[in-house]
């Protein structure tokens, strides 16, 4: 009667309890099935990244004076590097500290001359003086032409997650990498660097107010490097980045009112220290004066090639 009759509820548990192994197989199988096909998703490499001839030349450069730390492919990851703190840049990233340029966009040919004419004190990254000027400027355009791959790999992702042929985009790399290039690079205009204002103490008392506001938590009020957040700043990989004592007098791009101007009106993309578009150019000089006011006058000058100065001399 009503209690012997299998009530539907009862069984159907069971018909679950069998099927669920195959269930759980079949997507399993499918994946592999996939997996054959596909061995590795369509990738760049950098052999696959046209050059043109100065770019070739600056790769001899670079295989001769920056692979060991720079890496083979400018991942920032040669020999060297797992010893140095900070890390050589990874190029392919297209992060660059020290530009004229805005942030988020690559450093023109003339950034990445003063890089590595003068090196980066208080860093390894070594002065290269004795290398021809064409030499410095091929391998400087070969560090941008690394840049802008890194950046076609980006764009070979979101080509392939449109599901367009990747045949395609890889027979248009020439085109790719001249798009790429306008608009990380030829259209971009250096930000402007106005003539200074006289150097006054009421100049460098107004500078002094607004560093108070914009960069005493991670400089301090004397510049060494001890303000309240300095203990946390990170850089993009996660890496813990010391906050420059100014008392040094030590600047790794460049100490000249110029240069400062610069650092602080582009940030140094990779780092938590951000553009600051806030103030008139007028301010700005007066926070930059006011930085170099914190020099200890006994402070040793870092040794650099003649030309290459990294105090108020020589603007
Ligand atoms: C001894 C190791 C070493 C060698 C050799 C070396 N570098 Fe570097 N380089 C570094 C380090 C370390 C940094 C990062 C410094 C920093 O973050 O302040 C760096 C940073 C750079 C930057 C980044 C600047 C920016 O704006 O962020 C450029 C460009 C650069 N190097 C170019 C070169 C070139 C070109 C060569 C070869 C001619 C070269 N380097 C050789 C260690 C090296
Ligand atoms: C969020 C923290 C932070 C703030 C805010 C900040 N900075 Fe920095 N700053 C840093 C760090 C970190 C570095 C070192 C980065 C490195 O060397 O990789 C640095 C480096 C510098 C340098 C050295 C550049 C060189 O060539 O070596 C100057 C100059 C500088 N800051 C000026 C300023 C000024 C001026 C302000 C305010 C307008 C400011 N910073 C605000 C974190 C900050």
């Amino acid at each position: 009667m009503h209690e012997s009759r299998p009530s539907p509820t009862r069984w159907w548990p069971w018909l679950l309890v069998v099927l669920a192994p195959g269930l759980f197989f079949l997507p399993l199988r499918e994946a592999e099935a996939g997996a054959s096909d596909t061995a590795e998703p369509p990738h760049l490499e950098l052999t696959d990244w046209p050059l043109n001839t100065v770019e070739k030349q600056g790769r001899q450069v670079y295989e001769l004076y920056c692979v060991g730390c720079h890496g083979d492919e400018g991942r920032g990851d040669g020999e060297a590097a797992t010893f140095l703190d900070p890390k050589p840049r990874d190029f392919q990233h297209g992060d660059f500290k020290f530009r004229s340029t805005p942030s988020g966009k690559l450093p023109k040919v003339e950034d990445l001359m003063h890089t590595i004419t003068c090196g980066l004190p208080g860093s390894a990254m070594p002065s290269f003086p004795l290398v021809s000027e064409t030499e410095r400027r091929a391998v400087a355009r070969y560090v941008q032409s690394l840049a802008l791959f890194g950046k076609a790999k980006i764009e070979l992702k979101k080509w392939i997650a449109r599901r367009k042929p990747v045949e395609e985009f890889m027979e248009s790399l020439p085109d790719v990498k001249a798009k790429l290039r306008k608009k990380r690079l030829d259209d971009v205009a250096p930000i402007s660097v106005s003539s200074p204002p006289k150097v006054t103490p009421e100049l460098i008392a107004k500078g002094k107010e607004l560093f108070m506001q914009l960069c005493y938590k991670c400089h301090g009020e004397t510049g060494r490097g001890d303000g309240p957040s300095s203990h946390t700043q990170r850089d993009w990989k996660d890496a813990q980045v010391k906050v420059r004592d100014f008392t040094q007098g030590i600047f790794r791009a460049g100490g000249r009112p110029r240069d400062l101007f610069l650092r602080i009106r582009t940030g140094l993309d990779g780092t938590s220290m951000g553009a600051t578009t806030y103030g008139t150019d007028e301010e700005i000089w007066g926070v930059v004066q006011y930085v170099l006011s914190l020099k200890d006058p006994n402070a040793k000058p870092a040794r650099q090639p003649a030309g290459c100065s990294t105090s108020e001399e020589g603007r």
